[in-house]
């Protein structure tokens, strides 16, 4: 690797090639940055490469999320150069007005930030009716200190259930959840009178915004995530429905409405990084594909082989798989990363040397 090669190539290339970063598992273990992280943005930085940050994480606000990220890596992000699992959600607000954002208490503000228009956490209607949810886990302290009182609760209907992180109270989540899912219209306290040929449309459409099965953290084995609170949500509605597959929507990595959301915001950003302007970057309508591409080769770099480096393989993208997060050596690929490689540092370094 020579520094002098980079730099020749990086001027030359800093508009055709592009790189987007998952988080978790490449750039931070919780909320420890891994070593050569900062190094590897810092490196496009300085080279001009266009990046974004592409996780299936989420709960915070996107500015939130730079601005904690721009600090734990001692460089500064962009709000616009982030795309959390929850992200594309902002293109539903004209289409739902009521939903039940599912997740960590701070779904909320981020559900009324997007501009839904009515919010409703879990918790709200725990504290509604506590015995909707006789094995919540959560202390009543707890649930006075994060749930709202919302006048006209079950006055009118839920029009989505929106899933925006891993939830943090399973037992009340996946209760409250399924009588949505089974109510009569969206109506809280009622229950449809099910259609036989027509089981596998929920009363009101649920979305998840990712589907990792497991995800890593600062524990040495891999941890369970949203992909399992669905698994949990499916296997229940079909039991409640006759063995009806439940229909839903489910973004994020490695889905390609993702992929074409992250892909338009990356041309975007190496606008704006072209013009040197301010000018806020334009929100992608969700499952358009970019009609045109300015990139010769975008790198994915990625910890999770079933979420980043699929999405990415399927989508065209070239793909780095890193060994700082769920995957280990040896385990099952569902198709060829482009490298492999120790960390994000080396993935940069080498993804910049194959476009020689
Ligand atoms: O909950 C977060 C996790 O599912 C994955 O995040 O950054 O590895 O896509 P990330
Ligand atoms: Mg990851």
């Amino acid at each position: 690797y020579s520094f002098t090669r980079l730099l020749r190539y990086s001027r030359s290339l800093h508009s055709d090639i592009a790189f987007a970063f998952d988080i978790d598992g490449v750039l931070l273990r919780s909320k420890e940055p891994i070593p050569g992280a900062s190094e590897a943005l810092k490196l496009c930085q300085e080279h001009k490469i266009p990046f974004i940050l592409l996780t299936n994480g989420g709960g915070t606000l996107e500015n939130q999320r730079t601005a904690f990220m721009s600090d734990a890596l001692r460089l500064s992000l962009s709000p616009s150069q982030i795309i959390q699992s929850h992200t594309p959600f902002k293109t539903l607000v004209s289409k739902f007005k009521k939903v039940l954002a599912v997740g960590s208490p701070t779904v909320r503000d981020v559900a009324e930030t997007y501009g839904f228009e009515k919010v409703v956490h879990p918790m709200d209607i725990v504290r509604y009716e506590p015995s909707i949810a006789p094995f919540s886990g959560t202390t009543k302290d707890k649930l006075m200190e994060i749930s709202r009182e919302i006048p006209g609760l079950d006055k009118d209907p839920f029009e989505a259930i929106l899933v925006f992180n891993d939830p943090r109270d399973w037992g009340a989540d996946i209760q409250i959840i399924l009588d949505i899912l089974n109510s009569d219209s969206g109506m809280l306290n009622t229950m449809r009178q099910p259609n036989e040929s027509d089981l596998e449309k929920p009363s009101v459409p649920i979305y998840f915004s990712n589907n990792d099965l497991v995800w890593a953290n600062q524990y040495t084995l891999n941890r369970i995530g949203q992909g399992a609170f669905r698994t949990v949500i499916e296997t229940l509605y079909s039991e409640l429905n006759s063995g009806a597959r439940l229909q839903n929507t489910i973004i994020g990595k490695p889905t390609k409405v993702t992929y074409d959301f992250a892909h338009h915001i990356l041309i975007n950003w190496r606008e704006k990084l072209i013009k040197d302007t301010k000018e806020d970057i334009p929100l992608p309508s969700l499952g358009v594909a970019p009609e045109t591409s300015p990139f010769r080769k975008v790198f994915m770099v990625g910890d999770n082989p079933a979420s980043d480096i699929i999405g990415a393989h399927n989508y065209g993208w070239s793909t780095c798989l890193v060994r700082t997060g769920v995957y280990r050596d040896g385990d099952p690929l569902p198709c060829k990363p482009t490298m492999i490689c120790d960390d994000a540092l080396s993935a940069v370094r080498r993804a910049i040397e194959t476009c020689d």
